[in-house]
């Protein structure tokens, strides 16, 4: 087994064939038994895909050819050995001889000795100082993301970029069910993590240094569960009351749904999701958090499959979408995303919305959710929808945090340290 080899035949599926890098790194490093060795893959994916604009630039530039079509996966090779020695602390000779045993690993020892003399040669201060990067390379985006960006904040455009490309900070929910979020700070104090609070949020917190979720404290007791800043303000907006009945419409792998029953478990809550082994996620989540939940797999916007006709006094719709807000914590969305899924998930956006509307109690409330930060995806499907519903009323979010949009608010990346996330509510008349 080569670390090496596994991280190019990654970073290879998502470039090439627009896998979605949670999914490879599922698939490709399930026989890796050392949690070191899975962890090393990972961050070398992570890594390359954060600055993959660069790093494929760099590759080209070192390559006096570029390598034929089914010849890819040596392509990305050659970015992991660029990237170890760049940014990693492996020492270098390390680096390049394992990246150029990773070439017979990928059987073809014949380009060994040219990525043995790429590597072996590359001159650190020369790479810093190159200075004919394409603005692809340099801002680590595709164009069409660059100038859709540009267009839509243009005030914004360079720092949303910026934060794409760092590491997202490690934002865990303290359930208040269980304990306060200051003793949780104080539990994990004592055993030397140091976290802090995220301001706009009443359970968030950032801990410094990320650790593996089990060695948090009362992680397996349900005492906190991982989630973004941004994620944990969509609950709040649902304005819950005891014994409400709550749709979570697009649920998996089930981080509001768990929020919605800490915050208030006597919710009849139903989950649903389009996929099976997301919506078992979900039983995961809520087993580990001692909650239940009705859960149930179909097309939400299928109302007549999965709907028992008993009208729902809450909504929250969660909707698919491109993940615009979230890059800096799915790296390949830059490179899988294309700008016509806008269009597709729009139609789907659209759809869930209309029909889930029909199974709202009138003076009910929906919230409607996306980790977009494209418009077409937020506030003009709310425009759209409340223009042609009349017993569709934008409640406006009084809260401190995010943008103000013609309909709803947006949290732009990295604000306050949060995700991008848009919400909207609506009250049925
Ligand atoms: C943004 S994620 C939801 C995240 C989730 N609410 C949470 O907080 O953990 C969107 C989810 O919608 C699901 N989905 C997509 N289309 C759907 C549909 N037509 N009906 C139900 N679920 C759908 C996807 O499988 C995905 O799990």
């Amino acid at each position: 087994m080569n670390l090496r080899a596994i991280a190019a035949l990654i970073i290879c599926k998502i470039a090439f064939e627009g896998k979605s890098l949670s999914e490879c790194l599922r698939l490709e490093t399930a026989k890796i038994k050392n949690p070191k060795d899975k962890a090393f893959v990972k961050a070398v994916c992570f890594g390359v895909l954060r600055k993959f604009y660069y790093y494929d630039f760099l590759a080209k530039h070192y390559l006096e050819k570029p390598f034929k079509e089914a010849d890819q996966d040596l392509h990305c090779l050659l970015m992991v050995g660029l990237f170890q020695l760049l940014e990693m602390r492996v020492p270098d000779h390390a680096a390049v001889s394992e990246t150029v045993s990773g070439a017979a690993k990928l059987k073809k020892p014949w380009s060994k000795s040219l990525i043995n003399a790429i590597l072996r040669n590359i001159d650190k201060e020369k790479i810093a100082a190159i200075n004919t990067l394409t603005k692809e390379a340099y801002y680590n985006h595709p164009m069409w993301i660059q100038e859709k960006i540009k267009q839509d904040w243009p005030a914004e455009f360079r720092t949303i970029l910026e934060v794409n490309n760092e590491h997202p900070p490690f934002s865990l929910r303290v359930n208040l069910q269980k304990t306060s979020r200051d003793n949780y700070i104080n539990t994990l104090s004592a055993k030397n993590m140091q976290a802090s609070p995220i301001q706009d949020t009443p359970g968030g917190i950032v801990l410094e240094t990320p650790v593996d979720v089990e060695k948090l404290p009362g992680f397996k007791e349900g005492l906190v569960s991982v989630q973004d800043g941004a994620a944990q303000l969509a609950t709040g907006l649902l304005k819950l009351e005891p014994k409400l009945r709550v749709l979570d419409a697009c649920a998996a792998p089930g981080g509001k749904t768990a929020h919605i029953l800490e915050t208030e478990p006597s919710t009849d809550l139903v989950a649903i999701d389009v996929d099976q082994s997301r919506l078992d996620l979900i039983k995961e989540n809520l087993t580990r958090l001692k909650l239940s939940a009705k859960l149930i797999c179909a097309d939400a916007a299928d109302v007549d499959k999965w709907w028992d006709g008993n009208k729902f006094d809450r909504v929250l719709l969660d909707a698919p979408c491109t993940g615009s807000g979230v890059i800096r914590r799915n790296p390949d969305i830059k490179i899988i995303r294309r700008e016509q899924d806008i269009e597709n998930l729009n139609l789907i956006q659209h759809k869930l919305l209309e029909n889930i509307w029909k199974v709202l109690k009138p003076g009910g409330l929906l919230v409607y959710v996306t980790c977009s930060i494209f418009p077409e995806e937020n506030y003009k499907v709310l425009k759209d929808f409340t223009d042609k519903h009349n017993d569709a009323f934008e409640i406006k979010i009084k809260e401190y945090w995010g943008q103000d949009c013609e309909v709803g608010k947006q949290v732009l990346p990295g604000k306050n340290g949060m995700d991008g996330f848009y919400f909207a509510c609506l009250r049925k008349l």
